[in-house]
C-alpha cells in the first residue's frame, strides 16, 4: 500500500505550516516501563514520520528528564531545520531544591538552555508552558517568554493543560502589555476525554489559537486494544494508571460506536479516532504516540479516512463532556 499524502495547516492565526499530525515524543526515553526505551528504535520511528511528510515533533523538558528532547535533538540534525517544527515545554520539576520547576523568569531562562543544548538547535519553534503556575504571576512568565522570542531563542509561544480563565487572563495580559501572544494549546482531547470542548476549545475558536490534542486515542484506549472483561496484561493500560482509569462504562459505550463505525468502513478503531479529531474544525494537528512503526503508520493513515455527520453523531452520543477543575491537574 502506498503512503496517505500528508497534509498541511497553518497553526491557528499564525502563517507556521505544520502537518496535520504532530509527533509525539514522549514515548523516546526509559524513564517508565511503558516507554521505548530503545533510542535505535525511537530513531527508526522519528525517521520514518519525516519520510511520511510529518514536520511537527512535540517533546518537554522533562521527558525522561532531557532523554527525549536529546533523542530528537541527534535525528533532527540530519534534516532540514527550516521545514521542522520542533516543540518543547517548560514547567515540570527538572531536580531536587528550589527553582528546579514552575515558570519563574529564572527557570524558564534556565531551561531553554537546557532544551536548546539537548536539541542541538538554536531556537525552538514552539515553546510551551506544560502547566499554569499557581506561585509566579503569569506577568513575570509572560515577561520571560515575550525576551526569547525578542531574542531569537523561540519562535512561537504555546500553552498546556489549564483552565479556561487562566488561559484568557494570559491572553489578555499579553494584549494588556504587548508581549508575545500564546497561539497554541495543548489540551488533552478524544472521544472518551472531551472536557476541553467545555472549557478551553471555545476560547482556542474564538481567539485563533492552534489546537494540538495529545493522547488522541486515550493513551492506547481508543484503538481497541483492550477488552471490557478482562484486565490488560500488555499495552501501557497494564502499568499506567492515567490509561487504565479510562477503564469505564461510559468509555467502553464510545468504544463500541468507534468498533461499529470502523467495522462499517473497513478500517481501524484507532483510525476512526484520529479522523473524528481531524474532522473538528478547532484542531490543527493531533499529537499521535506511536511506540512502534506499525502504530505510526496505521494512525497516519487516518488522513484518507473521512466520517460523515451520522458517523460523527453516533461517535459522540455516549458522552455529555462536562468541564472539571481536576482535569487541570493531570
Ligand atoms: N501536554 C501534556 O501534558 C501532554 C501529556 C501527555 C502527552 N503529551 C504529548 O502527546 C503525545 C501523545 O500522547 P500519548 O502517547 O498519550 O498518545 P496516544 O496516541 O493517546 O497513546 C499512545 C499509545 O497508544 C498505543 N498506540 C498508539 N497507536 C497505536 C496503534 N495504532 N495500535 C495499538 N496501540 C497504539 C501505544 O501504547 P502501547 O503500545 O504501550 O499500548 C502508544 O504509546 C506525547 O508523546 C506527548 O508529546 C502531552
Amino acid at each position: 500500500m502506498s503512503d496517505p499524502e500528508m497534509e498541511y495547516t497553518t497553526l491557528g492565526d499564525t502563517g507556521l505550516e505544520v502537518s496535520r499530525f504532530c509527533l509525539g515524543c514522549m514515548n523516546f526515553g526509559s524513564d517508565r516501563e511503558w516507554m521505548i526505551g530503545d533510542e535505535e528504535r525511537s530513531h527508526e520511528i522519528i525517521d520514518r514520520a519525516i519520510d511520511l511528510g510529518i514536520n511537527f515533533l512535540d517533546t518537554a523538558n522533562v521527558y525522561s528528564h532531557g532523554e527525549s528532547e536529546r533523542i530528537v535533538g541527534d535525528v533532527i540534525e540530519e534534516y532540514d531545520r527550516e521545514e521542522l517544527v520542533i516543540a518543547t515545554k517548560v514547567y515540570g520539576s527538572m531536580g531536587d531544591g528550589p527553582n528546579k520547576q514552575g515558570l519563574s523568569r529564572k527557570h524558564i531562562l534556565d531551561q531553554v538552555e537546557g532544551s536548546l543544548d539537548r536539541l542541538g538547535t538554536d531556537y525552538i519553534d514552539l515553546y510551551q508552558i506544560h502547566r499554569w503556575d499557581e506561585t509566579t504571576p503569569i506577568e513575570e512568565t509572560l515577561h520571560a517568554l515575550d525576551h526569547l522570542v525578542e531574542t531569537g531563542k523561540v519562535r512561537y509561544i504555546g500553552a498546556s493543560t489549564m483552565a479556561a480563565w487562566q488561559f484568557t487572563q494570559a491572553l489578555y495580559e499579553s494584549d494588556l502589555d504587548d508581549y508575545a501572544r500564546f497561539t497554541c494549546m495543548q489540551p488533552q482531547y478524544n472521544l472518551v476525554d472531551r472536557q476541553e470542548e467545555e472549557n478551553v476549545l471555545p476560547v482556542c475558536a474564538d481567539q485563533g489559537i492552534g489546537v494540538v490534542p495529545w493522547s488522541p486515542l486515550g493513551g492506547g484506549f481508543l484503538t481497541g486494544k483492550y477488552d471490557r472483561d478482562s484486565e490488560p496484561e500488555e499495552g501501557r493500560a497494564a502499568t499506567d494508571e492515567h490509561t487504565y482509569e479510562r477503564f469505564t462504562d461510559e468509555n467502553w459505550a464510545v468504544l463500541d460506536a468507534v468498533r461499529e463505525v470502523a467495522d462499517e468502513k473497513g478500517v481501524t478503531p484507532a483510525q476512526v479516532s484520529l479522523a473524528w479529531l481531524l474532522h473538528q474544525p478547532v484542531v490543527d494537528s493531533p499529537i499521535i504516540g506511536p511506540r512502534s512503526i506499525d502504530h505510526l503508520e496505521e494512525n497516519v493513515a487516518a488522513l484518507d479516512v473521512s466520517l460523515s455527520d451520522e458517523e460523527r453523531e453516533r461517535l459522540e452520543a455516549p458522552k455529555n463532556p462536562v468541564w472539571s477543575r481536576n482535569i487541570a491537574d493531570l
